[in-house]
């Protein structure tokens, strides 16, 4: 069952009497600042015919100011379905990499550092999936996707984005995010638009110099979930087994954000074991880990900085709580504590100039807004690429059979050629 109720982490916001339409305005003008310095284009200028490309002069800002108003909706995200990779990334249908979260003591002492690197495989990250995995999904799943009803929909999926969770996480945080820019294809096929990370250069340059401790920083999130989680739901955690990161459950959600209807996936950690806990997205649990809090100092960088991600990562899913492990410099995890996602936004309320949930979601759906408005072309082999670096503005590119293309010929020749099958 469909759930209409909106997903707003501010309710006593959701109907300030607001000047929201001419906040819109406004912003329409400030967003769509011409880079070649024509100032004032309206965004709501003509949208270019099929074929052509838009006007590339166009662009989006990031300034965090322009998105300060009302909560826009956002739909109680549901689940319409799970996939597993196995320990060689291979694809499955169901849910067979579920996770069970298993409470440790409230200071449990794991050692993160156990295990590196004898007993640890790592995913080759050079391998670049793209949507693959989704779009695996998708063709299995296609008739719980299809416009119900005859004819009408201009767009097969009833779908607008296809997209991974961590790429709109990307999304939501850029008004505050000062070091990583991003760049985002997007190409429009069957009237869905598809969009898939692009390996910005610096991200390539970071992932080649990484230093020996960052490596295996990077392990202590994963080990902290050995530590947390077990196979099944009485089984217990298995510490002295091997860690493998190509194991992944992923769930997928639909929602709307604003006008937009989204299909997302992320990875979720683990479940509440309880048999009675609330169906998913409810019942999942994300796991993560965090230098200890000693000084006042650190608990306001904690808040300005890693709660906005943890935020943005876990509301977009409709996850409702994050359990964290608290670690010292040598990699022992030293106090546990669970944030509700809910109640994130009251815990930052006494950060001065903090970021704002409500900023986030506004940009997000701007930017989703602009990309429909330059993505006119309905083509497999078409990508709109968009590019951010932080203190600039949100520009783009169209590329024609180009590298960039990412929807496979698997993918656009069974969509293409046969409709769903209808079992339910
Ligand atoms: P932490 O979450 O404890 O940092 P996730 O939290 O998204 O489930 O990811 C699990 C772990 O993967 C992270 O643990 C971290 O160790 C590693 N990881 C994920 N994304 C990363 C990134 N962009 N850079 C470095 N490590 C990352
Ligand atoms: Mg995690």
């Amino acid at each position: 069952m469909e759930q209409h109720r909106s997903h707003n982490p501010n309710p006593s916001h959701q109907n300030r009497p607001s000047a929201y339409k001419r906040e819109r305005e406004d912003n329409g003008r400030n967003h769509c600042e011409n880079k070649h310095s024509r100032p004032n284009r309206p965004q709501n200028q003509s949208v270019p015919s099929r074929g052509q490309n838009p006007d590339s002069s166009l662009s989006l800002s990031t300034r965090r100011e322009l998105y300060e108003r009302d909560f826009p909706v956002y739909k109680q995200p549901v689940e319409v379905g799970c996939f597993s990779l196995d320990s060689e990334r291979r694809f499955f249908n169901d849910g067979r990499q579920m996770r069970y979260y298993v409470e440790p003591d409230r200071s449990p002492n794991f050692d993160l550092r156990d295990g590196y690197k004898d007993r640890f495989i790592k995913r080759d990250d050079s391998v670049k999936e793209k949507l693959d995995h989704m779009l695996r999904w998708i063709l299995a799943n296609r008739s719980k996707l299809s416009a119900r009803g005859t004819t009408a929909s201009s767009c097969d999926l009833d779908i607008d984005f296809v997209t991974w969770r961590g790429h709109l996480t990307k999304l939501l945080t850029a008004p505050y995010e000062t070091r990583e820019g991003w760049q985002l294809a997007v190409t429009r096929f069957r009237g869905t638009l598809y969009i898939s990370e692009v390996e910005t250069e610096a991200a390539r340059r970071d992932q080649e110099n990484r230093t020996e401790r960052h490596e295996e920083m990077m392990y202590w999130g994963y080990k902290f979930e050995q530590y947390t989680c077990a196979d099944t739901v009485h089984g217990r955690p298995d510490p002295g087994g091997v860690l493998n990161t190509n194991e992944a459950f992923c769930t997928v959600v639909q929602t709307r954000l604003a006008d937009h209807r989204l299909l997302f996936s992320g990875e979720v950690d683990c479940r509440d074991k309880d048999p009675n806990a609330p169906a998913a997205p409810a019942c999942y649990i994300e796991l993560k880990t965090s230098a200890e809090i000693c000084t006042p100092k650190q608990r306001s960088n904690f808040h300005r900085f890693k709660l906005l991600k943890w935020w943005a990562q876990s509301f977009l899913p409709g996850v409702p709580r994050v359990v964290a492990g608290f670690r010292d410099e040598e990699g022992v995890v030293v106090a546990m504590e669970t944030f509700p996602i809910s109640k994130i936004s009251h815990l930052i309320k006494n950060e001065h100039n903090c970021w704002k949930p409500t900023v986030c979601m506004n940009f997000c759906s701007d930017f989703l807004s602009f990309v429909k408005h330059i993505a006119t072309e309905d083509n497999p082999s078409v990508v709109y690429l968009l590019s951010w670096e932080p203190r600039r503005d949100v520009t783009f590119s169209v590329h024609r059979d180009s590298p960039y293309c990412f929807l496979p010929h698997w993918f656009v020749e069974e969509m293409t050629s046969s409709q769903p099958s209808h079992q339910s």
